[in-house]
């Protein structure tokens, strides 16, 4: 629950993570069905821990798209519900809005034109914002996202799901110039991304080192804990991880740069679950002439407080959904 846009008043997350590790990623039939499981519970703890009543509501924000459609079902119907039964307005929020207005929550005071990049398990998105609301797409990425990339390389050396917040602790064990992987060329848009090259070539090292064994005995331990996971990786992986998250990093900001300067931007903006990763953070802090803004930890991933912050603006222009919205799984921003 979000008090004026900015005041967060409570926030609560119902992680599905434990379904979906045993598969090695998500799964959107059990994704959905743990919608439907927790939607209430939660509602009813945000609204128990913001110290709220149904009357205190000014209106329900909802995410419409983009992302699963049996999830984005779960929360439409749901919100729809509450609002008829409550008579309040419904707000139909872009999730990839909701990262943005993450970064908003803890920096209200951030200096337009920004740029935005949005990195997620769903997204590589660059947008121009000239102000808070409006949104130009420069470059997106033509295969994987980021965190997808990630996900899909930590569970080809045989690391649990999610794999980035993984790759990241382990990365800063390893030397980050022990591997070469080339860039990828983009014709046309040069804002565009493409991880899938990055992917592949990891592949193809494993292959190249004979990593059968060692994968496989990485998949039978069952902890996340680190120092059990830093016991089944040798040196020669860590080493492959640091450059791996080098890679990508180096592809994030080396893009973020050229478009900010295109755009004569005066802040970044970084959104979406990656923004949570340490080599980012920190080689964007080394950049001068330029603030960089990242969410807070909690708020980096996904969570309601950034819907419903995003829901602000809409709320005070009334620019509320009909009641049949439905959701759409392939919604864009711009
Ligand atoms: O925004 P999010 O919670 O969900 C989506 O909308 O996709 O992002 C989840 C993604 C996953 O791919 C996860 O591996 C990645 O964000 N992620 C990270 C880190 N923490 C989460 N990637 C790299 N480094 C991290 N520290
Ligand atoms: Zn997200």
């Amino acid at each position: 629950m979000v008090a004026n846009g900015s005041e967060i008043r409570s926030s609560v997350v119902a992680s599905q993570l434990d379904v979906h590790v045993k598969y090695g990623g998500v799964v959107p039939e059990l994704a959905s069905r743990e919608h439907l499981r927790a939607i209430v519970p939660v509602v009813r703890q945000a609204m128990e821990q913001a110290g709220a009543t149904w009357d205190d509501l000014s209106a329900i924000a909802v995410t419409a798209g983009p992302g699963l459609i049996g999830s984005l079902l779960v929360g439409v119907t749901y919100a729809k519900a509450l609002c008829f039964a409550r008579q309040i307005p419904l707000i139909a929020v872009n999730h990839v809005e909701g990262h943005v207005h993450s970064v908003f929550l803890d920096h209200p005071g951030i200096a337009f034109p920004a740029l935005a990049l949005v990195v997620s398990g769903g997204h590589t998105h660059l947008f121009e914002t000239k102000e808070a609301g409006t949104y130009r797409l420069l470059g997106k990425t033509r295969d994987d996202a980021a965190g997808e990339a990630y996900d899909k390389v930590a569970k080809l050396l045989g690391f649990q799901y999610p794999g980035g917040p993984m790759i990241d602790r382990l990365a800063p064990h390893g030397n980050r110039r022990a591997v070469k992987f080339t860039r990828p060329k983009m014709k046309g848009n040069e804002l565009d991304f493409s991880f899938s090259g990055l992917k592949t070539a990891v592949l193809r090292w494993t292959e190249q080192q004979n990593m059968a064994e060692e994968i496989a005995a990485r998949r039978a331990v069952k902890s996340s804990a680190i120092e059990d996971i830093l016991k089944v990786t040798p040196q020669r992986t860590l080493d492959l991880l640091a450059s791996f998250q080098h890679a990508v990093v180096e592809e994030l900001l080396r893009h973020a740069l050229i478009s900010a300067e295109q755009i004569g931007a005066e802040s970044v903006i970084v959104a979406g679950g990656v923004a949570c990763n340490s080599g980012l953070r920190e080689a964007a802090k080394k950049q001068r002439g330029l603030r960089f803004y990242f969410p807070t930890f909690h708020l980096s991933t996904d969570n309601a407080a950034m819907i419903a912050a995003a829901a602000f603006p809409k709320l005070q222009r009334k620019e509320f959904a009909k009641a049949d919205l439905k959701p759409h799984p392939g919604l864009v921003l711009a």
